[in-house]
């Protein structure tokens, strides 16, 4: 498969296939799935740079720009743009190989911040020591 962005800056977080579960009234994608999806992608981006606990703190902005549809393979790609102390702001491209023309279309981007925090739910620098261990 052919990438049709700049694969050097920014990495695949998640890729996934969508189910009818997924779908609204209208037979497209609901929204809300894919910020889930979204929000999971931060999570995976940041667990890269410290095994600890990661909440969302916000997602800044998400701009919807074409339908994802059923059977589509959504790729959720992420690259940081902010390495805090305590937090890292990522930015989330989502691209919909379409599932009858294996055509791929830029659909979604966003802009998530989470932040590591301890066992308690306190934030703390992700550079610590692991707070998440080996069962
Ligand atoms: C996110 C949370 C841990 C921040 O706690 P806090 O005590 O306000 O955090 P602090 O002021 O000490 O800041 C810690 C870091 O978080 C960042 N931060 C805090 N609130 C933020 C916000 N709303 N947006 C972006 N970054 C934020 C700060 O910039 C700081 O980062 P830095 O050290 O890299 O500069 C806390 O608000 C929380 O637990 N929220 C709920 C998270 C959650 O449950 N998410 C799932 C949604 S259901």
């Amino acid at each position: 498969m052919t990438e049709s962005h700049d694969e050097s800056t920014r990495r695949l977080a998640l890729r996934i296939v969508t189910m009818p579960r997924d779908t609204n009234q209208y037979g497209t994608i609901f929204g809300g799935v894919i910020l889930s999806y979204i929000d999971q992608a931060g999570f995976v981006e940041c667990r890269r740079h410290g095994r600890h606990r990661w909440v969302t703190a916000s997602l800044d902005r998400v701009d919807f720009r074409a339908p994802v549809h059923l059977g589509d393979i959504v790729s959720f790609y992420a690259r940081p743009t902010r390495m805090g102390t305590k937090s890292i702001t990522v930015r989330i491209e989502v691209e919909a190989e379409r599932y009858t023309t294996q055509q791929r279309v830029r659909v979604t981007e966003a802009t998530i911040t989470l932040v590591s925090v301890d066992p308690a739910g306190n934030p703390i620098p992700y550079t610590s020591e692991p707070t998440i261990d080996d069962e």
